[in-house]
């Protein structure tokens, strides 16, 4: 996310309520000018570190800086629980009633009895083990994210039209996804074609939201 982007997006909705910082493929958004910017506003930030697990801001957890952090244990992320994933935050009286609503909103009474929506969200054991094994992992999955997007930047990094992700100095990411953009006269799907040719997989990024279809 853009801090200027957010700053100029406040001039036009102030009153918003909350925020959601993505960090995409890995990398860190700019969270002191983010989190600046929102408290002035009086907006809950929550951060998307869906894809950003073992990321580091200023040598801070991604997803532990905003008022709200969310990871995903989707099979495709840095580790997986195969599915599911976690909410983290330091208000402790807010996450009870997230965990309350999460275990289909049951009143402290002896009938199951229900006085607000809820919802079946709750993490078995049993996955709640796989993710604690996996977690052992995790700077593994890390070193290893990162010779493979190393190595795809000493192979391509000197083309022309090749772009990498930036490295900036507040950034320490987990390299979960290698992505390029290419500027110039070749299409990318030029490349996907010559790379399905030899069984290797790519695709664009993520479709923007306001360009999906149903929205
Ligand atoms: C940035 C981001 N947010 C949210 C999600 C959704 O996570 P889940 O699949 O665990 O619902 C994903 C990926 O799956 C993601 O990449």
């Amino acid at each position: 996310m853009c801090p200027e982007a957010l700053e100029q997006a406040f001039h036009k909705y102030p009153h918003a309520k909350a925020v959601i910082v993505v960090h995409l493929y890995g990398l860190s958004a700019d969270m002191d000018r983010i989190m600046e910017i929102c408290r002035r506003y009086n907006a809950t930030v929550i951060e998307d570190a869906a894809e950003s697990l073992g990321t580091y801001y200023k040598g801070k957890h991604t997803g532990t800086i905003g008022d709200y952090g969310i990871f995903s244990f989707n099979g495709n992320k840095i580790i997986t629980t195969s599915g599911g994933g976690m909410l983290v935050s330091n208000n402790e009286e807010k996450i009870a009633k997230a965990r309350f609503w999460a275990t289909q909103s049951r009143d402290p009474a002896r009938h199951y009895q229900h006085s607000e929506l809820g919802f079946n969200y709750r993490m078995s054991n049993v996955i709640a083990g796989i993710g604690r094994g996996q977690l052992k992992v995790l700077d593994q999955r890390v070193k290893k994210k990162k010779y493979i997007f190393e190595y795809y930047k000493k192979e391509l990094g000197s083309l022309t039209g090749v772009g990498f992700m930036p490295s900036v100095e507040w950034n320490q990411p987990n390299f979960w996804l290698s992505t390029i953009t290419l500027n110039g006269s070749v299409r990318p799907v030029d490349i996907f074609e010559i790379l399905e040719k030899e069984k290797i997989e790519s695709r664009p990024v993520w479709k923007p939201m306001h360009l999906q279809p149903f929205l």
